[in-house]
């Protein structure tokens, strides 16, 4: 995990239209509250670049003492029509002063309607039903017991298999984490023999294999076939690149999943929500998945996150067994439905769509000034990252990433930590409201932290 050292630095002035810094970083007026949650907290809730903030709106995050960052985190890929939006904001306060705070499982007329708007999505060729939960890691938990639920419903304790990808990310839960694909977040576990089977992620560059026939060696190498499996579950993109898969590749799982009956689970916590340009991650492929885990993005604020599934697969479930205290609490849903709103009207899929080439090409040319260093680059929409390697070779880099996320937060260009296997990846996701100047003035400084840092 990255370390962020807390000793105030003397940082040059910045002042341009997105980004201002005018202090030393980390601000010394801000080393109390930042210790305080340091003496409080586990260290796991630290590792995040030191800003204190104090608001945030649109595409900046301001502290208390006059700077403003660029934000490429969008408060990591939550806040994705832009912080603290006044449709939003309107839309919590209309709720609390009627007052609904808390309904637990009781229902409300705004629950009805987030529930049709979430179905509108859904895609066209089955009937889909969603259940709401508050987190990404409970809606891939969920859907996971879906899968296997249905599994065994159809082919006996047999078909209880879950097949995921390396690398992957699911969430910190126990099933989420059984499923995700990065060992050393395992370890806890001891035993994960229990039906979760990881395949290599078809990257190309980590993996320089992208045919399908991997995923079927790898069901054979554990002695497997479709009749033992229940699910597939992936991460549309997968966070640590972002790494996509080429479209045969898309296509190919579609159509194994079809033929033996197997749950195509997609991840779309990160994805959904416009992050790539499309609505969701799937579209791009014109493939339909079973389960669609949702989350962050959905409400760009509160916690919300929804399972979208085939109705035959949710409704295994009879009345009363399959909730949570705070499925479809009012204020997350009245989040939810004003950023859905704001997604529609402000047309953010074709703007995240149109701003994929200029952040594609702007890192290209980055890398071409440093060749060496950074191995691979990859953008889509309004999600892009750079993956540091260690000269000439394909070793990852996290100290260049770090030192590279920090002369950016010195800035004012915010993102958060890098992500990755080791840390290597420099991770780019700007709220969707994103204009082409606010792009490229975020490109500026990530180009002049990178002549920085390996030149
Ligand atoms: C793809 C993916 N799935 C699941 C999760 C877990 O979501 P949460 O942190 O809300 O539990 C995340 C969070 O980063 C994610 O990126």
């Amino acid at each position: 995990m990255a370390e962020y050292d807390l000793t105030p630095r003397e940082v040059a002035p910045v002042d341009t239209a997105y980004r201002r810094i005018r202090t030393k970083l980390p601000v010394p007026e801000s080393l109390p509250i930042l210790e305080t949650l340091r003496r409080t907290e586990p260290r796991s809730m630290s590792g995040q670049p030191p800003v204190v903030w104090d608001r945030a709106e649109g595409l900046h995050v301001y502290d208390r003492w006059g700077n403003m960052w660029l934000d490429w985190s969008t408060g990591v890929l939550v806040a994705n029509v832009g912080h603290g939006r006044r449709e939003i904001r309107d839309a919590l306060k209309a709720v609390i002063d009627r007052p609904l705070l808390a309904t637990y499982v009781f229902v409300h007329e705004l629950r009805a309607e987030l529930m049709e708007r979430l179905l509108s999505l859904a895609p066209p060729k089955a009937e889909y039903r969603v259940f709401i939960l508050s987190t990404g890691s409970e809606a891939c938990e969920n859907a996971i017991k879906l899968a296997r639920t249905y599994g065994v419903h159809k082919g006996g304790e047999r078909k209880h298999v879950i097949v995921s990808f390396e690398n992957a990310f699911h969430g910190r839960t126990l099933g989420s984490q059984l499923a995700g694909g990065m060992k050393k977040l395992k370890t806890w576990i001891v035993k994960t023999d229990c039906g979760f089977v990881q395949t290599p992620f078809p990257d190309g560059f980590k993996n320089p294999n992208t045919d399908f026939g991997q995923f079927l060696d790898t069901l054979s190498g554990h002695g497997l076939t479709g009749e033992d499996v229940a699910g597939v579950i992936t991460e549309s993109y997968q966070g640590v690149g972002p790494d996509f898969f080429p479209d045969e590749y898309a296509k190919r799982l579609e159509h194994w999943c079809r033929e033996n009956d197997v749950m195509l689970i997609a991840d779309e916590v990160q994805s959904g929500f416009v992050r790539t340009g499309k609505m969701f991650w799937y579209q791009h492929y014109g493939i339909e998945p079973d389960l669609i885990c949702c989350g962050k993005g959905i409400t760009s604020s509160l916690p919300l996150s929804a399972v979208i599934g085939r109705a035959d697969i949710m409704d295994l479930y009879p009345p009363g067994s399959m909730t949570s205290t705070h499925s479809g609490s009012p204020l997350p849903v009245a989040a939810a439905l004003a950023n859905l709103e704001i997604i529609e009207r402000e047309k953010l899929v074709e703007n995240a769509a149109a701003l994929g080439g200029p952040l594609g090409e702007g890192l290209a040319d980055i890398q071409r000034k440093h060749p060496e260093h950074i191995g691979m680059v990859q953008a889509r929409g309004l999600v892009a990252g750079m993956q540091m390697v260690k000269p000439g070779t394909k070793e990852p880099d996290p100290q260049a990433a770090l030192a590279i996320n920090v002369a950016c937060f010195e800035r004012g260009l915010l993102m958060f930590a890098p992500v990755g296997v080791a840390g290597e990846c420099v991770k780019i996701a700007p709220p969707l409201i994103t204009t082409a100047d606010a792009l490229q003035d975020g490109l500026v400084a990530l180009d002049e932290a990178c002549g920085a840092v390996l030149s």
